[in-house]
């Protein structure tokens, strides 16, 4: 495939499939204007995660990297009244963005934004959630990791996103900091017994990346 098939595909995934969300796409311009980068996920793959919190039954989502907010609306939405996501970002510029998209929403109620650098941040979170969304600096996915698996409860979903990297993940001539965090956590996933895991390549408006998606398993009833 050429980018312009797969944009093509994933423009008409995206119109057939997703329904518009006003709060949304405001986010994204908001995002844009104020100079944030353009790396949320793909609205398909907000709808993964959107429909993941619902297949899960999740009441309880912690987000690592919020980024603009776009993420953790679309995650809001599927989530009950009484369910709360909490987002962790880094960048105090990208929190106020976000948690203006996110009141705008209408999710505020249930949505925390904490500000910090996740690895400081996430040792004072406290568990279980139902679902991790990891989705910041990938130097930092094996930390993150294992927080997730501190933090998911057994049988809660955690997914990782940007793991193909254009397919660097697998390029052995590539030195890359991040890659090699991709790497790392990837190597994680497969090693640690609690958890059991898969990844999926994705062709979209971002370019060829994959999601990776792990259960949090008991390691005595494997
Ligand atoms: C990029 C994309 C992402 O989804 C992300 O989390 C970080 C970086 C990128 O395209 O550079
Ligand atoms: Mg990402």
């Amino acid at each position: 495939p050429t980018p312009e098939s797969w944009r093509r595909i994933d423009s008409y995934l995206t119109h057939t499939l997703v329904e518009p969300d006003d709060a949304l796409a405001a986010a994204v311009a908001d995002q844009n204007a104020a100079g944030l980068p353009p790396i949320e996920v793909s609205p398909l793959s907000a709808k993964f995660l959107q429909l993941l919190v619902r297949i899960s039954s999740a009441q309880r989502v912690l987000e690592i990297g919020t980024l603009g907010g776009y993420s953790a609306i679309a995650m809001a939405r599927a989530l009950p009244p009484e369910g709360r996501l909490v987002s962790i970002e880094a960048e105090p510029d990208n929190a106020e963005v976000a948690r203006r998209n996110i009141e705008r929403a209408g999710v505020d109620d249930r949505v925390e934004v904490r500000v910090g650098r996740a690895a400081e941040v996430l040792p004072h979170v406290d568990g279980p959630f139902d679902l991790v969304f990891i989705d910041a600096d990938k130097e930092s996915n094996t930390i993150y990791l294992e927080h997730a698996a501190r933090l998911a409860r057994v049988g809660g979903v955690v997914v990782v996103d940007n793991v193909v990297r254009s397919g660097r993940v697998a390029d052995p001539a590539t030195e890359d900091e991040q890659i090699a965090g991709v790497r790392r956590g990837l190597e994680k996933l497969a090693r640690d017994p609690r958890f059991d895991a898969t990844a999926l390549q994705t062709l979209d408006a971002k370019g060829w990346d994959g999601l990776a998606i792990a259960i949090r398993v008991d390691p005595e009833s494997r």
